[in-house]
């Protein structure tokens, strides 16, 4: 496990997409898991810097970690207008080579098979991830046990509070999503969970620190071999770094 601590966000953005690049440098077709929330901003930023610079992304493939259910992908607050604003819109990943689960079909069974089948086709070269304060990555919520597949799941009353900042009522927010389970995102090469604020201090000491538990479903990236925490100093406050691992 490695843990990187920067100052600001704009340091830890350009970090991870540092190590996008270098996943993409390092594969002859590179595939990288996504996911969106604001903890991410910073790193499109970058990485978009990047492609400005020369970084080429037209022959790689992304896969999304989650989207909600009963928002059509135009919705502003969809997570593919997400990724449309923050990515897509800015580089040249052709759209076939784009995968977003699609939580606006009436056989979400299907569509959790399908994304499925996506993922089995393009194994994850690094997957990209934000916590929740209650310690979900994706959508895999705290619960008494951790979904492998890609499935469907109520949100937490807590991730309903906290994403009604995105809309204008509370009432607003879905309250049930598609994501990828837990399976896939350990399945991936390598994993970059990124964390900022210090509201986040004290679900990433225990996501970090803590005995691996599936009420905190972040605890279950300490089984994997090659995950690094981007973290800022707020994120990180909890973390006795005379105990780093
Ligand atoms: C969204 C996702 C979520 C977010 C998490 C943090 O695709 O996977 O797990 O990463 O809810 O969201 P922010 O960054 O908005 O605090």
């Amino acid at each position: 496990m490695v843990i990187r601590i920067f100052d600001n966000q704009d340091e830890a953005g350009l970090y991870a997409a540092s190590l996008a690049e270098r996943a993409i440098m390092g594969a002859a077709h590179p595939v990288l898991g996504l996911a969106t929330g604001s903890t991410v901003i910073p790193f499109y930023r970058e990485l978009v810097r990047l492609v400005q610079c020369g970084l080429d992304l037209s022959h790689i493939t992304t896969i999304n970690l989650d989207e909600y259910i009963g928002l059509p992908p135009h919705h502003e607050q969809s997570y593919h207008a997400f990724m449309k604003r923050h990515l897509f819109s800015r580089v040249n990943i052709p759209e076939s080579q784009v995968f977003i689960p699609d939580g606006s079909v009436p056989d979400l069974a299907a569509e959790c098979g399908r994304y499925d089948e996506i993922i089995r086709e393009y194994p994850i070269d690094l997957q990209i991830l934000g916590i929740g304060v209650n310690g979900h990555i994706g959508f895999n919520e705290p619960d008494d046990l951790l979904v492998s597949r890609t499935h469907v799941v109520e949100l937490s009353e807590e991730t309903i509070r906290s994403n009604s900042r995105f809309f204008a009522d509370v009432s607003e927010v879905p309250t049930r999503a598609i994501t990828m389970g837990v399976q896939a995102i350990l399945q991936a090469r390598q994993i970059v969970l990124m964390a900022f604020g210090e509201e986040k201090a004290h679900i990433v000491a225990k996501a970090i620190r803590g005995e691996v538990r599936t009420d905190i479903p972040a605890s279950i990236l300490q089984l994997h071999r090659d995950v690094i925490f981007v973290l800022d100093k707020g994120s990180a406050k909890e973390l006795s770094l005379a105990k780093d691992a």
